[in-house]
């Protein structure tokens, strides 16, 4: 097993009745406690790089890390994915990188910002499928808004996926994953009081639209124990509140195929530095604090894989390349 385009993933999800996480990586540590934990829990893994880490990491050198991962580790199978492009340009590069699946966040123009009419959307989206497709790629899209429920974080407008539009926007572009806003935001502070989310919206979606794989972003549980150990040593982070597990599990069964998580991950090696600062003010080598965050980053994960259902399915998949799904997608008048 090595790389393998995203879809691959999402269909064996989709028959195993389970999630697969999709972890957000900027650096080499980062995609070492990633690997370690698919490894220790035999999950298949999505690693996927915003446009931000793509740039932070000068393109190159995450991209050849994201590679070493999937050499390092034969038996898992790992889809590289672009988050949020913002423009067919932005996936084109990544696709030219290598990676298997591309995100096309049609939802905001490209300022990432703005929210963008339907047919904005749609028409960014379709440029995509045309361009990706043939080649075997992965395309998510989205619909809706995130941002808090209550009062609108994110793009500033909140805006829950319509139902209706989703039928039409799937039936129109044959995307392979549908992003869903129902009330989640970026970050680590999703709400002011209690969760809050559209959580009966995803049920509605996906008997409306039951062969598209849906994707819950925002979806860090922002750990009540990991807000207090960044607080204890030195942080803050008052009153950060994420998407509790429990509600995510709740939607699993109703096609959420792909639950993307950053926040968390940053909060456990921000913790676990932090710590090792405060303790130990005397140490200075990098290992000696990279090192604690990268064990407890692979703990967090392994957590998740096993919350999410992926844990154990990393040897249902046969290897595929992405020769082979461009083959799928004709076979399905996709292409
Ligand atoms: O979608 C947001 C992800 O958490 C990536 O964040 O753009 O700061 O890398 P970033
Ligand atoms: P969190 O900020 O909740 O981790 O969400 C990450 C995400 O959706 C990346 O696309
Ligand atoms: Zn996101």
């Amino acid at each position: 097993m090595a790389l393998v385009p995203m879809r691959h993933l999402l269909d064996g999800a989709a028959e195993g009745e389970y999630a697969v996480g999709a972890y957000n990586v900027n650096n080499m540590e980062q995609i070492q406690a990633i690997m370690a934990a698919a490894k220790e829990t035999q999950s298949p893994v999505i690693i996927q790089a915003s446009r931000g880490a793509l740039k932070y990491s000068n393109f190159t050198y995450l991209k050849h890390l994201m590679l070493a991962a999937v050499e390092e580790n034969p038996d898992i199978p790992v889809a590289m994915h672009l988050d949020h492009g913002n423009s067919l340009e932005t996936c084109k590069e990544a696709i030219s990188l290598g990676f298997t699946s591309v995100m096309i966040d049609g939802s905001l123009k490209e300022d990432s910002k703005t929210p963008t009419t339907f047919e904005e959307n749609l028409e960014v989206t379709l440029s995509v499928i045309e361009y990706a497709r043939p080649l075997g790629v992965t395309v998510e899209a989205e619909l809706g808004t995130l941002g808090g429920i209550e009062d609108g974080v994110g793009s500033g407008k909140v805006n829950l996926t319509d139902p209706d539009q989703a039928v039409e926007f799937v039936e129109k572009t044959k995307v392979d994953a549908l992003a869903v806003a129902i009330g989640t935001s970026h970050g680590a502070y999703k709400f002011k009081d209690e969760p809050k989310l559209a959580l009966d919206l995803v049920k509605e979606i996906n008997r409306r639209i039951p062969n598209t794989a849906l994707v819950m972003h925002g979806s860090s549980s922002v750990p009540q124990d990991l807000v207090a150990k960044v607080n204890k040593y030195g942080g803050n982070m008052p009153n950060a509140k994420g998407v509790p597990m429990s509600a995510i599990q709740s939607v699993i069964p109703h096609g959420v195929r792909k639950v993307n998580i950053d926040t968390d991950g940053r909060m456990a090696i921000t913790a676990a530095i932090r710590k090792v600062f405060m303790e130990t003010p005397e140490k200075f080598d990098p290992r000696e604090y990279l090192g604690p965050a990268r064990t407890a980053l692979t703990e967090l994960v392994a957590r998740k894989m096993r919350d999410l259902g992926t844990a154990g399915h990393a040897g249902d998949f046969e290897q595929k390349s992405l020769a082979d799904m461009i083959e799928f997608y004709r076979e399905k008048g996709l292409l």
